[in-house]
C-alpha cells in the first residue's frame, strides 16, 4: 500500500458520544472483523472498560477500505477515551494522527470534552471532520447540534457536517468517504533515515516491551538494529506488525505507517512513551518533539495486602508503561510499611488503576485517602517544600504559610439544574468567574480549590443535575490557603497513614465526623481504644472503640461488684502498652476518610 493511500486519524468526542460504536462500525464495513466478532464491542476489551462502559486506553486498528473512487486505502484509526481524566491519552493519540473525526451526540449537543478535544486536535494541526452521531435517537436535535458545531470553529462554518447513526450504521459510508477525501496522506519521506514516534507501549508477559509506533520517515524491518534516542539505548526489532485489531506480524513498516515493534526489552522502565526510535546504523539527526509529561493532580498511597510488595512493584512498573499519566515512587508509613505514593490525573483515574491492578495482576491494594500537592513555606526558608503526602506535611510550628492548587472548573448544565449546581459549587468554595448561555445550556466557570473537586465533586454534580451536567477542570495556579493537617490517633498512638489535610474552617466538623465513622470500622481489640482527631497538637474529637468482649458490667448482674471490677481489670490492658503497630487497617478505615463530606 502506498503512502499516498494511507490515512491516520483519531476518533475524538465527549464521553459516551459514540466513538467506540463508530469504530466498531468502521471495522465492520471495511471487513476488518467478521460479523460474528462485531457483535460485541471490539475495542473496549479491558475488564475495567467493560465494567464502567467507558474507554480508558486508546486503541489503534488498521483497516482496508475500497473507496468509491475505485482505490484501496489503508485507514489507521485510534479510538480514544472521552473521560476528562484520560485527556493525556487523547493527546498522545493525536500526535500520531493527521486528522480526527469529532463526534457529537445529537441528543446532547456540544459538551465540555468536545471543546477540549477539538482544541487538542487543532494544537496538533489536524484536519477535523465534524460528525453528528445518534441521529436515530428520539431525543436527537440535529439542527441545534449542527448550529453549535458551526459556532465552535471558523472552519466548520463551510464544511459539510456528517450526520450518522453509529448504532444502525446509517451514513457511516459518508464518514468512510470523507476520511480519504478530507484528511491528507502522511507527508513523511521513506528515503530518509528512520524516525518513528513511540506513542504508546505495553508489557507482554512473554515478549517484553512492545512499542506502538507511528513511522514518520524511513522504514523499519526486523533486520534493523534500532536506537531509542532519549537515552541512546540499542534495541532489537524482534517482531514488527500492525493492529488488525489484534497484533499481526508484517515484514516492514514505512513512513506514514502505524504499527508495533517487539523491542526485546524486559525492564518496564527502559522505554519512555514519546521517545523517538531510529536506526542504530544510520540514525536521524534530530528526535521528534515527543510529549510533555503529564502532571499528576491527585495522589494516594498504594500498600500491598499481605506479603506482596515485590508483586506490587512489578505491577505498578508495568502499568506505568501502559499508562504514562500514572506516576509512582516508593514510600513507607509506620502503620502500613513499604508501599508506593502514586500520582493520578483525577479520582476516576485512581479508581481505574486500582481496578486494573486487581483485574490484570490479581492484586488488591490498600489505598490511602487521596490528596493534592501543597506548597508549604517554612519560616526562614526561601523555597517551599512540595508536599504530596500528608505524612510528610511539616510540623505546624515550623510553617509560615501554605499554598494549595486551584482549579478552573467549567460546568455545562441545563437551566433547570442551574441553581442546584451553583449551590454545590459554592459549598465547595467555588467562586464564579463566568456564566454564559450555549444554546439551551448554561456554561459556568468557577475557580475553586483543586482538593474540593478531587474527591466526589463529579458524582455530586451528576447527582444534582440528574446526570446532565458535565465538567472539565484545569489547574489554574496556586493560592495561599489556611489549611491544617488532621492526624488520627488510635489508642494514643498516631496512625500516620490516616493523616490528611483540610481547610482550617472545616477541621472541627470533619474531625467529629471522622471519629464517628472510624468507631465502626476500626477492628476491635480486647480493650477499649480511644480514637482521636488531632489538629496542631490538640484533640478536636474523640470516640471510644468498644472492646471485643462480653460487657462484664452489663452481663454480670449476678456477679458481685468486686468480681465485675476484677474481670474488667483483666480484660483491659495498659493503654500505653498497646502498640499501635498491632492495629489492623482494613480498606474500610481509609474509606471512612474518603467518604467524608
Ligand atoms: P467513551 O469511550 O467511554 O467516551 O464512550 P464512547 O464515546 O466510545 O461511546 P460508546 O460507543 O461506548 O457509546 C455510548 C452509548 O451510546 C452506548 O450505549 C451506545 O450503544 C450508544 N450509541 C452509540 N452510537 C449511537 C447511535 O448512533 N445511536 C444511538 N441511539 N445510540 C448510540
Amino acid at each position: 500500500m502506498t503512502q499516498k493511500n494511507t490515512r491516520n486519524f483519531a476518533i475524538i468526542a465527549h464521553i459516551d458520544h459514540g466513538k467506540s460504536t463508530l469504530a466498531d462500525r468502521i471495522m465492520e464495513q471495511t471487513q476488518t472483523v467478521s460479523d460474528r466478532d462485531s457483535k460485541a464491542q471490539l475495542l473496549d476489551d479491558l475488564q475495567v472498560e467493560q465494567a464502567h462502559g467507558v474507554t480508558v486506553k486508546s486503541r489503534t486498528v488498521r483497516n482496508y477500505y475500497h473507496a468509491d473512487d475505485g482505490q484501496e486505502y489503508t485507514y489507521n484509526f485510534i479510538d480514544t477515551p472521552g473521560h476528562v481524566d484520560f485527556t493525556y491519552e487523547v493527546s498522545k493519540s493525536l500526535a500520531a494522527s493527521d486528522g480526527a473525526l469529532l463526534l457529537v451526540d445529537a441528543t446532547q449537543g456540544v459538551q465540555a470534552q468536545t471543546v477540549a478535544n477539538l482544541r487538542l486536535a487543532r494544537d496538533n494541526h489536524l484536519v477535523v471532520i465534524p460528525v453528528i452521531n445518534k441521529i436515530d435517537a428520539a431525543a436527537a436535535d440535529v439542527d441545534r447540534t449542527a448550529e453549535q458545531i458551526r459556532a465552535l470553529a471558523p472552519e466548520f462554518a463551510t464544511v459539510e457536517i456528517l450526520k450518522i447513526s453509529a448504532k444502525t450504521g446509517l451514513n457511516v459510508h459518508d464518514v468512510l468517504e470523507a476520511i480519504h477525501t478530507r484528511i491528507p496522506a502522511p507527508v513523511g519521506d521513506v528515503k530518509q533515515p528512520l524516525k518513528a514516534l513511540v506513542f504508546d507501549s505495553q508489557y507482554d508477559a512473554f515478549k517484553g516491551i512492545i512499542a506502538y509506533v507511528r513511522v514518520v520517515d524511513g522504514k523499519l524491518t526486523t533486520a534493523d538494529k534500532l536506537t531509542l534516542m532519549a537515552n541512546n539505548q540499542t534495541v532489537a526489532a524482534n517482531e514488527i506488525g500492525i493492529f488488525a485489531p489484534q497484533r499481526v506480524a508484517t515484514k516492514q513498516l514505512s513512513a506514514g505507517d502505524v504499527g508495533y515493534v517487539v523491542t526485546g526489552l524486559k525492564d518496564p522502565q527502559a522505554l519512555r512513551v514519546g521517545d523517538t526510535l531510529t536506526s542504530a546504523t544510520t540514525p536521524t539527526a534530530t528526535a521528534l518533539p515527543g510529549y510533555q509529561p503529564s502532571q499528576s493532580m491527585v495522589f494516594a498511597g498504594f500498600y500491598p495486602q499481605g506479603d506482596h510488595y515485590h508483586d506490587l512493584q512489578l505491577a505498578v512498573e508495568k502499568l506505568a508503561l501502559n499508562d504514562t499519566s500514572f506516576h509512582y515512587h516508593a514510600e513507607s508509613s509506620d502503620a502500613l510499611g513499604a508501599g508506593f505514593r502514586c500520582g493520578f490525573l483525577g479520582i476516576f483515574h485512581l479508581q481505574i488503576i486500582r481496578e486494573r491492578l486487581h483485574d490484570e495482576y490479581g492484586l488488591d491494594v490498600l489505598t490511602t485517602a487521596p490528596n493534592v500537592t501543597y506548597r508549604v513555606h517554612l519560616k526562614n526558608e526561601d523555597e517551599p517544600v512540595i508536599v504530596n503526602n500528608p505524612i510528610a506535611f511539616p510540623d505546624y510550628a515550623k510553617i509560615d504559610f501554605v499554598e494549595e492548587p486551584l482549579a478552573e472548573a467549567t460546568i455545562t448544565t441545563t437551566s433547570e439544574s442551574l441553581s442546584d449546581v451553583m449551590k454545590l459549587a459554592t459549598q465547595h468554595k467555588g467562586e464564579l468567574q463566568d456564566m454564559r448561555n450555549q444554546g439551551d445550556l448554561v456554561v459556568l466557570v468557577y475557580q475553586l480549590p483543586f482538593a474540593e473537586i478531587a474527591y466526589d465533586f463529579f458524582n455530586a454534580l451528576k447527582s444534582v443535575s440528574h446526570g446532565y451536567a458535565t465538567l472539565t477542570t484545569e489547574l489554574s495556579g496556586y493560592d495561599i490557603a489556611d489549611v491544617v493537617k488532621i492526624e488520627v490517633h488510635v489508642n494514643y498512638a498516631k496512625v500516620d497513614a490516616l493523616s490528611f489535610v483540610v481547610h482550617r474552617e472545616d477541621a472541627p466538623k470533619v474531625a467529629q465526623e471522622l471519629v464517628h465513622k472510624l468507631k465502626f470500622v476500626i477492628p476491635r481489640k480486647l480493650y477499649p481504644m480511644p480514637v482521636q482527631s488531632v489538629v496542631e497538637g490538640k484533640a478536636l474529637a474523640r470516640v471510644d472503640v468498644p472492646p471485643l468482649r462480653k460487657n462484664a458490667a452489663a452481663n454480670g448482674e449476678k456477679k458481685s461488684t468486686s468480681k465485675k471490677q476484677a474481670l474488667l481489670r483483666r480484660q483491659s490492658v495498659n493503654k500505653r502498652q498497646a502498640a499501635h503497630s498491632d492495629i489492623e487497617l482494613p480498606q474500610e478505615v481509609f474509606n471512612a476518610v474518603l467518604d467524608l463530606e
